[in-house]
């Protein structure tokens, strides 16, 4: 059985160009080639939790332009169900991604555009459909007041929240204490907690300042070194695994967020959604893009038998 899952976040168009090296300021360097593709947080971990087999509303505020098309197209396909605003005020959001051929690691600038202009009533005119979600999920792209009023839906209607807190920023304890489930990375780990993430003792020190401030469990991703989930002073560690060579991690902790959404909408354990999430990260990072990099469920689930 399969709850609903509630996304709130944004759509951006993402402009990834790679090359060997970041440029430094007023420098032009020549780089090897250029994507355009879907992103956006919000957008990614939709498009992840879909594709690998979960029920997915996906709350966002677009333009009327040829990326809010691109985006339109992308959950069709997909089996998302969008819950758009239309801005006619505004453009649809785009990011500018660097991308470091030899890592696949990479720096971005997002300009939300009409996603920054997300309202608490936009949120509020979704009541009915997140008090109806198993999983209830949301990121730091779009304003934090709607943010915070999604969860607060959730919360009060006693469905699972899950908070990615990307990009960084500082959250107050009212945010943390409506999270069930809080999944930051290294640096937003830190960040949050101003505990320096460099080992799994690091995170669970981390995880432990930010469950002293309200959340239930704290799961930090940890790139190359897998995940780590801690609740009640306990420690689940899944390393991570990818099928070939890391070509590009843009969109990882995306899919991390979607594969755990969807597994836990279907029930499963814990330790099950994690290793879910990350085999849907693993996937990931071999290829391409970042929602276009999310794989479908057959792939994750024979991933997972290997
Ligand atoms: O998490 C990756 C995403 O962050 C990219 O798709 C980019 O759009 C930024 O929002
Ligand atoms: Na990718």
């Amino acid at each position: 059985m399969s709850q609903r899952i509630v996304i709130l976040g944004i759509f951006v168009a993402d402009a990834a160009y790679r090359a060997d090296r970041l440029p430094r300021l007023g420098e032009t360097i020549l780089g090897h080639d250029f994507r355009l593709g879907p992103g956006g947080k919000g957008s990614n971990q939709s498009v992840a939790a879909a594709r690998a087999g979960g029920d997915v509303h996906f709350i966002t505020r677009l333009g009327q332009d040829a990326f809010a098309q691109m985006a339109r197209d992308l959950w069709a396909d997909a089996g998302i169900t969008p819950q758009v605003t239309e801005d006619p005020e505004s453009y649809t959001g785009s990011a500018f991604i660097f991308l470091e051929a030899a890592t696949g690691q990479n720096a971005i600038i997002v300009a939300a555009g009409a996603a920054a202009r997300i309202s608490v009533a936009d949120v509020e005119a979704r009541r009915s459909l997140i008090e109806g979600a198993g999983v209830f999920m949301t990121q730091l792209e779009q304003p934090l007041d709607s943010a915070t009023h999604g969860l607060r839906i959730a919360r009060a209607a006693g469905v699972r929240t899950i908070l990615n807190p990307a990009p960084a920023a500082a959250l107050t304890d009212e945010m943390l204490s409506l999270c069930d489930i809080i999944t930051p990375n290294e640096s937003e780990a830190e960040g949050l907690t101003g505990v320096t993430v460099k080992t799994l003792a690091d995170a669970e020190a981390a995880a432990d300042r930010l469950i002293e401030r309200g959340v239930g469990a704290a799961i930090v991703t940890l790139g190359e070194k897998g995940v780590l989930h801690r609740s009640g002073g306990r420690s689940l560690h899944v390393p991570a695994r990818a099928p070939g060579p890391v070509v590009d991690t843009t969109g990882a902790g995306d899919a991390f967020n979607g594969g755990l959404a969807t597994a836990l909408s279907q029930g499963a354990s814990m330790e099950q959604a994690l290793r879910f999430g990350a085999a849907v990260a693993g996937l990931s990072v071999t290829r391409h893009g970042a929602a276009a990099s999310m794989p479908s469920r057959a792939e994750v689930e024979n991933f997972l038998r290997v």
